[in-house]
């Protein structure tokens, strides 16, 4: 057996990459259109450069935080993703993983698990939701959430039915049965790991979403669920705050990329808001997220937790990210790779890598907190913020 363990979250991409059949690959990788967001999310982290110093250095660096009152025991949360098929404990993994690095969870709506398990698995779990189905039904998914124990709401606004890619989109079935799995075989047959895990556990790949429905309720298949959502006007701001007041705790305002939508966010009584393009899946041409972020977080950091998520895949990314005004981040596909490369492992390890690099970066600039960063620890080349909605300067930049 080789070491299963990886230093990168590349290495965990790659090894992704060999392990999934094409089209799980494909539909993690994801993106929209060009995938110009998409790059620029990770670009635009490699455009930020650090200010170090090199003596008078912390020997001890503090990395707890707190998101939506929830301890964390370093400034990284898991972003809800719709785990589909990558491997067959899927969100429970995820979670079980985010519990014993001491962090918090994000449950997609679109998870192939029931929220009680995952938070079962981790208390620290946030539920997410879209504006979905009729005020009933999202009122139902609110309460099988609150029931299970989820610690707060996520509610995800960016998404524009953008269905296209340049790179093709993977084949998904609308349920794994036999002819789906006929058709999935070469796949399979060439990607026997992945097979072989789903063939241990006797279970196929589950492609329903239980979350989307009361207790008790069948569950619709991703499909049947994305139709309604499709099919569902979207929504006012009265309505995000028509959640937020149904809902009671802790809200998070997922998608937000420009300064008037973070400040009407905050005025629905938002808790927090994550700056946010859906990892590049959502509209093609959105700035990268770290490029937004330090405008938003100075007109509303002090009335709103601001995270940020996108493009971050090392710890170093975490750091400039807390210095241009984020409190924490999420990430989407660093853990995604770990799950497909090593399961619960694999995401420990990623964990275990942004909290290293983390570490060293505070390390080389000389803080003794992530509490302690700010804009002079990072260098920004001309011209690299985007000041999106402003209230004179729309899309332009500055710094
Ligand atoms: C395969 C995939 C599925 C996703 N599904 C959801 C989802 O169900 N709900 C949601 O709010 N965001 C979803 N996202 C977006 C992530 O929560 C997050 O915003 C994004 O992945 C961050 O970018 P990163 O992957 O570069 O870290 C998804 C992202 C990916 C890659």
């Amino acid at each position: 057996m080789p070491n299963a363990w990886f230093e990168t979250v590349a290495v965990a991409q790659r090894r992704a990459k060999r392990r999934l059949p094409g089209s799980v690959y494909g539909a993690l990788l994801a993106g929209s259109e060009r995938g110009t967001t998409y790059q620029d999310n990770m670009a635009a982290f490699a455009e930020v450069g650090f200010a170090p110093h090199v003596a008078d250095l912390s020997a001890e660096r503090e990395q707890a935080t707190t998101v939506l009152g929830q301890p964390v025991s370093l400034p990284v949360i898991i972003s809800p993703t719709g785990v589909q098929a990558v491997h067959p404990d899927g969100e429970v993994a995820v979670a079980r993983a985010a519990a014993a690095r001491g962090t918090a969870m994000g449950l997609s709506s679109f998870a192939s698990k029931p929220v009680g398990e995952v938070v079962a698995a981790n208390p620290h779990t946030f539920f997410q939701m879209y504006w979905m189905g009729g005020k009933d039904s999202m009122l139902a998914q609110m309460q099988r959430a609150r029931e299970a124990g989820a610690k707060g709401l996520i509610v995800t606004l960016d998404w524009s039915f953008s269905h296209g890619r340049d790179w093709g989109s993977p084949w998904i079935p609308e349920r794994l049965d036999l002819k789906a799995m006929a058709r999935f075989a070469p796949e399979g047959i060439t990607h026997p790991r992945w097979l072989l895990a789903f063939a241990r556990s006797r279970r196929l790949p589950d492609l329903t979403t239980p979350n989307v429905t009361a207790v008790g309720d069948e569950a619709p298949t991703f499909f049947g669920a994305y139709g309604e959502w499709m099919q569902t006007p979207p929504p006012t701001w009265d309505d995000v705050r028509w959640m937020r007041e149904e809902w009671g705790g802790p809200f998070l305002v997922k998608g937000i990329i420009r300064l008037d939508d973070a400040q009407r966010a905050v005025d629905v009584g938002a808790d927090a808001i994550s700056v946010s393009n859906h990892g590049g899946n959502n509209l093609d041409g959105t700035p990268a997220t770290i490029r937004a972020l330090p405008a938003i977080a100075e007109a509303v950091g002090d009335q709103v937790e601001v995270l940020l998520d996108g493009g971050v895949r090392r710890g170093s990314d975490v750091v400039k990210a807390l210095a241009l005004g984020a409190r924490a981040v999420m990430i989407g596909r660093a853990y995604l790779w770990g799950l497909a490369a090593g399961g619960q492992a694999g995401v420990e390890n990623v964990l275990d890598i942004l909290r290293n690099g983390i570490d060293s970066a505070l390390l080389g600039l000389g803080r003794s907190s992530v509490h302690e960063l700010t804009p002079d620890d990072v260098v920004l080349p001309q011209g690299f913020t985007r000041v999106l909605g402003g209230p004179s300067s729309t899309g332009t930049h500055r710094g």
